[in-house]
């Protein structure tokens, strides 16, 4: 597609002076590529179809060109479509797996997700994160740059006392009888239901947590199994999603040397002690918040630690860029953090950026982590790949067991993944398992369907398809659409990568599933005749390598068969 981006350039460069912006059209009528004349009618104070109009006749067009024309306020050009149907597809079979790749700048970035508090096991919003995390990273690597993903175990502080204090007084001496994480969550939850009855717990809680900072031997120790109990129970959830870390911090383990870049803030004077002895950042000329950031006991917060993890991970790793995959709960916690690093004088601080993502609900309503009414992770992926497995013995009574339950893995987790994925980070959403799981719709499923059904007919072919043809046989508008769709994957990809908007790839898979379904009800492919059928065969394997690289990019596996 670039070169033919380029030919376009070069012939409007002889009649337009400075950058020009071309876009693509989605409608094939308007041509392969448009250009709009709104930033010259304004110039030229004049109007942009009478600008269009002019342009347009004054370009002639020449090979790859076969058209130009004025429509509108846009010039559009016509590329001969022979010579875009060889390129793209010449393109996707050579480079196969990394089609989709433009260069650009290739920089560090270290992506932060998905950090949880290790008091209760991982629940649907977790996932959402994890989905995120994992998408957002694979593409920024598919474009060349170097991706760190790392992981905090936010592993110290009120919370995980609380299931702490629930366990010694209640469960003291038991050892897990399920996932041990879940064991732990349990005892958060317990918490919050005797609460109720024994107000005093909060205390308790509260004292717990002074003799935690004070180094108390048994309540170190106890800190320590229930830690333990709860990052294993991650290990196994992240094992199961195929989650990797570079490196993972522990917010213990250097919590009390945030406390430095406290006192540094008070000589440079951009922090202020008050009366009571705490520490605040007064924010309000800069539009915040004030934000305490060391309380009257001297004992640190969030965001404390949080200063600290952000210049530590840009010495450990000498990265680009810091990207911190949080809910939008926390949108104002990263405001004021990255203004409190600006003032303290990093330079890196306007490299830190927060991605910020809504709420998932399951159609019943709300989840609450505290009453124990949390859609937990473990459970959900359980219930996918059961939805996945009934499904797969319904069409497949045959299929053995083992092979069912690999496939109800890969389509039940490509379900949810996909589903959530597909709607934008920032707004909140409902995920719905039944309806993510059907094989119509703008599915997980139905794009997985749709890889699966060429490589059936591939395989049903079963001879090597010549990479060599007559490719202005494809020339049907479902053709010529599919051909389009392929050539416009890479800035799709790119596009993604830009806005960390993995929704584009899905909108994009869907589409291209919808094209190529629209494409076999139209035309026959193996009863064609010789020629056309080799260029058919040849753009659907194309097809199926670009739904698999989108679909990889997205976490989601691509089954030969469903
Ligand atoms: N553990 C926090 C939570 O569960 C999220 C931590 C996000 N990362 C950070 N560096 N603050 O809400």
């Amino acid at each position: 597609m670039e070169q033919f981006r380029k030919a376009v350039e070069e012939i409007l460069k002889k009649e337009v002076k400075g950058a020009i912006a071309l876009e693509i059209p989605q409608n094939p009528a308007m041509g392969d590529f448009a250009f709009p004349c709104f930033g010259l009618a304004k110039e030229l104070k004049k109007n942009p179809a009478a600008i269009a109009q002019e342009l347009a006749g004054k370009l002639n067009p020449k090979a790859p060109i076969q058209k130009i024309e004025a429509k509108g306020p846009y010039v559009n050009f016509f590329i001969v479509k022979e010579n875009m149907a060889e390129a793209i597809l010449h393109a996707v079979t050579k480079e196969n797996g990394t089609y989709g790749a433009t260069k650009g700048k290739k920089e560090k970035v270290l992506l932060e997700f998905p950090s949880p508090n290790t008091n209760k096991p991982l629940h649907l919003g977790h996932l959402r994160n994890i989905f995120l995390g994992m998408s957002i990273s694979n593409i920024l690597e598919f474009l060349g740059n170097r991706v760190y993903r790392v992981n905090l175990n936010n592993d110290r502080g009120i919370h995980i006392c609380k299931s702490m204090l629930a366990y010694q007084k209640f469960g003291k001496g038991r050892e897990p009888d399920k996932k041990s994480d879940h064991f732990v969550g349990d005892f958060y939850v317990l918490y919050n239901q005797k609460l109720k009855e024994m107000p005093a717990l909060e205390q308790e809680a509260q004292s717990m947590l002074r003799k935690w900072e004070e180094g108390d031997k048994e309540v170190r120790a106890l800190w320590k199994q229930m830690n333990q109990w709860a990052l294993q129970g991650f290990e196994m959830t992240y094992c199961r999603l195929g989650m990797v870390f570079d490196k993972t911090y522990n917010e213990s383990a250097f919590f009390d040397k945030a406390k430095v870049m406290v006192e540094e803030g008070l000589k440079k004077g951009v922090f202020e002690r008050q009366e009571d002895g705490s520490v605040l950042a007064p924010l309000e000329q800069y539009g915040l918040p004030n934000k305490v950031v060391l309380r009257k006991d001297q004992t640190s917060i969030y965001i404390t630690q949080d200063m600290y993890l952000a210049k530590k991970k840009f010495e450990d790793f000498k990265i680009d860029r810091s990207i911190y995959l949080v809910g939008s709960e926390q949108n104002l916690h990263f405001q004021q953090l990255f203004k409190i690093l600006e003032l303290l004088g990093y330079p890196w601080a306007k490299q830190c950026l927060h991605l910020s993502y809504g709420m998932v609900y399951l159609p019943q309503g709300r989840m609450k982590s505290r009453e124990g009414r949390v859609v937990d992770a473990d459970d959900l992926l359980e219930e996918m790949e059961k939805l996945a497995a009934a499904e797969i013995r319904k069409r497949h009574p045959e299929l053995k067991e083992k092979e069912v339950k690999e496939r109800a893995k890969q389509i039940g987790h490509g379900a949810l993944r996909f589903f959530i994925l597909k709607v934008d980070a920032q707004k909140d959403m409902v995920y719905n398992p039944e309806e993510s799981i059907a094989f119509e719709g703008e599915t997980g499923p139905y794009v997985q369907y749709a890889h699966a059904r060429i490589c059936s007919i591939l395989k049903k072919h079963g001879k090597k398809i010549p990479e060599k043809g007559d490719f202005s046989l494809l020339n049907s508008p479902e053709e010529k659409q599919l051909i389009k769709a392929l050539a416009t994957f890479p800035e799709t990809v790119h596009a993604a990568a830009m806005h960390y908007r993995p929704s584009l790839l899905c909108q994009y898979l869907i589409s291209l599933a919808q094209a190529c379904n629209e494409f076999y009800h139209q035309h026959p492919i193996l009863q064609a005749e010789e020629k056309r059928r080799d260029a058919r065969l040849l753009l659907i394997s194309c097809i199926r390598q670009v739904l698999e690289n989108g679909l990889s990019l997205l976490g989601i596996e691509a089954p030969g068969e469903m």
